[in-house]
């Protein structure tokens, strides 16, 4: 997961060492980089706050309050938060072949790894991932140059309420020695990439994260840019603030993809359905399913019932559902046997559960699955 992240940006040799941990400050030299394309640029680094969500809660109450426990509000957490401390405190787990062996403590207020591989305890400073799927600790730290990088544990918490391997970073690579047994080193860019996409507002000075002003989690903002000219527009009108429902179905897509990937990021072999990394990347999926290229067949026209985008299924204020009836449903109002309905089922009845063959979850690794979002005829 986190690792693969950055292994899709990012590939490189990290050689020289030095940590400084209680000051958390480090020296890297890297002595080898291939060029990345960079993501679209996200609009969290303006000078500008976004407006907060109790001003929307003023005029918008039901939906504040159901998104007040949504994974995309909790994605980001100080890990000195009570929650999210108990999640890793008091456990210890252990690297397979004689590697070391790392424990949690929780003590004033905030939260710490130990381990043999470290010349001293280290505060962990934040725990990405609500708790939904897994949660990962990051160490951020300063560079020679002034900007942030960061030190991604190599282990993390599952809802099964155990310590296991950091999906992608249970392997030992190149740089496994000393402090790399317990952390991958993500650089720079890296770190700034890993922020943008689990906060609402990153400020920062010159490359270096301002750590106690960051907005934490995906917010009403990242998704309905222009808050302040709406609520202001509110009295006077014309309503100021974009409608999702108007935007085509790519471009709803798209937007979600900001985060999620996009398929027009990739290139045509990279988008092969038997890549198992893609299943990681739903919106990359779904645009290049039947499903979603046809859509338009389906009874002449895109109606609201035949539209297919993420909001068929998912509403992003709260958490997915983990009924597969509910997404039965969904293939149903598109797939039957009335006029202009696209095809049924060739192989079972349509009462059956259409997940484990067109949507099936695929396991990232035995704690973390992700379901295949380019659905499909099964192979
Ligand atoms: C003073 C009251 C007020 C405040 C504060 C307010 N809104 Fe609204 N908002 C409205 C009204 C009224 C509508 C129109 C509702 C409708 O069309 O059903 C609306 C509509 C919306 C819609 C469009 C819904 C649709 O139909 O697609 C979104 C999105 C939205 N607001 C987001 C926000 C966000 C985010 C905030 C906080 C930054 C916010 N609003 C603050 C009054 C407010
Ligand atoms: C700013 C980045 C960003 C954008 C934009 C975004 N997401 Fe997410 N999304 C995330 C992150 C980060 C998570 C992981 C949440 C967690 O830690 O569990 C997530 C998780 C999810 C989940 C899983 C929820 C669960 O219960 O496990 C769904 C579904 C989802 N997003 C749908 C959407 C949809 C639909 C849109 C577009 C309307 C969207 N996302 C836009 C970043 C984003
Ligand atoms: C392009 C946007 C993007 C970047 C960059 C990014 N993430 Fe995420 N992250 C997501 C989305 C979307 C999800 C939810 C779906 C998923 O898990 O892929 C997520 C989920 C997670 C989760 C929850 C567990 C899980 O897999 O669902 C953790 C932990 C996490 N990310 C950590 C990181 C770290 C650490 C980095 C930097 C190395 C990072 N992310 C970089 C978008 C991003
Ligand atoms: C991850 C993206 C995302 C985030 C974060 C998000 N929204 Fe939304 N919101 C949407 C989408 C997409 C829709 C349209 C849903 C639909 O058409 O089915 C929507 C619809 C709405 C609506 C109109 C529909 C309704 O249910 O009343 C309001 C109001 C709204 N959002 C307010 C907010 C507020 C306030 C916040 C922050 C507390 C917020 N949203 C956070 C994506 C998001
Ligand atoms: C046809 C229905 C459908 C559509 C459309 C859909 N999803 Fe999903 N999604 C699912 C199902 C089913 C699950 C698994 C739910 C469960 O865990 O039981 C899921 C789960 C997820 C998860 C949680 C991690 C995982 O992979 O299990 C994320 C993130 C997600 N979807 C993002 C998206 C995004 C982004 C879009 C738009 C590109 C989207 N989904 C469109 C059906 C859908
Ligand atoms: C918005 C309408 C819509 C929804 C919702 C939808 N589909 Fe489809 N699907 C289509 C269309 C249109 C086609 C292509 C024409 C046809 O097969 O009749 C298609 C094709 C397919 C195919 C054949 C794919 C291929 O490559 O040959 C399968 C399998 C499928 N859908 C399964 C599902 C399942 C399972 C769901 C629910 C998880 C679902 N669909 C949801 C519209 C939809
Ligand atoms: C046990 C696995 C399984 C389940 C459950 C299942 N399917 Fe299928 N489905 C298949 C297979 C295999 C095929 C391809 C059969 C063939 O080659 O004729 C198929 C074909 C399809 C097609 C393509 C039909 C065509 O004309 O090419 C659609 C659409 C479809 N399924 C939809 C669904 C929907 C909707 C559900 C849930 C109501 C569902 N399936 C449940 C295995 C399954």
């Amino acid at each position: 997961m986190s690792s693969l992240h950055s292994n899709v940006h990012t590939f490189r040799f990290v050689s020289l060492v030095t940590l400084v941990v209680l000051t958390c400050v480090v020296a890297f030299g890297v002595t080898k980089r291939f060029p990345t394309a960079p993501l679209p640029s996200r609009k969290v680094f303006s000078a500008v706050l976004p407006p907060t969500m109790n001003q929307c809660a003023e005029c918008h109450p039901d939906v504040c309050e159901t998104f007040a426990t949504a994974p995309h509000r909790l994605t980001l957490t100080r890990a000195s938060s009570p929650e999210v401390r108990e999640h890793f405190a008091g456990k210890e787990f252990s690297f397979a072949e004689g590697g070391p062996t790392v424990r949690y403590e929780s003590r004033d207020d905030a939260l710490w790894l130990e381990s043999a591989a470290l010349p001293g305890p280290l505060r962990v400073g934040w725990i990405f991932g609500s708790g939904q799927h897994a949660q990962t600790p990051v160490s951020v730290l300063t560079n020679p140059d002034g900007r942030s990088e960061s030190l991604q544990h190599r282990v993390s918490w599952y809802p099964t309420d155990e310590l296991a391997a950091t999906p992608g970073l249970e392997v030992a690579s190149l740089e496994t020695q000393g402090l790399y047994e317990v952390f991958q080193h993500e650089d720079h860019v890296v770190t700034m990439d890993c922020f943008e996409c689990h906060v609402t507002h990153l400020p920062n000075h010159n490359g270096r994260i301002d750590e106690s002003q960051i907005i934490l989690g995906v917010g009403c903002d990242r998704c309905h840019p222009g808050g302040r000219v709406h609520m202001a527009s509110v009295e006077d009108g014309p309503l100021s603030i974009e409608r999702w429902s108007e935007l085509s179905p790519l471009e709803s897509v798209n937007r979600c993809g900001e985060c999620h990937r996009r398929a027009d990021q990739l290139t045509e072999a990279e988008l092969d359905p038997q890549r198992p990394v893609l299943a990681r990347f739903a919106s990359v999926g779904l645009v290049m399913s039947a499903c979603f290229k046809q859509q338009a067949v389906v009874n002449g026209e895109p109606s609201f019932d035949s539209r297919l985008d993420c909001l068929t299924c998912h509403d992003p204020h709260r958490p997915a559902s983990r009924d597969p009836q509910f997404y039965r449903e969904k293939c149903l109002g598109c797939h039957g046997s009335d006029d202009g309905q696209a095809a049924e089922c060739t192989s079972r009845p349509m009462s059956s559960n259409c997940l484990p063959c067109h949507m099936p979850k695929q396991q990232s690794t035995e704690n973390l699955g992700f379901t295949d979002h380019w659905i499909r005829v099964p192979r």
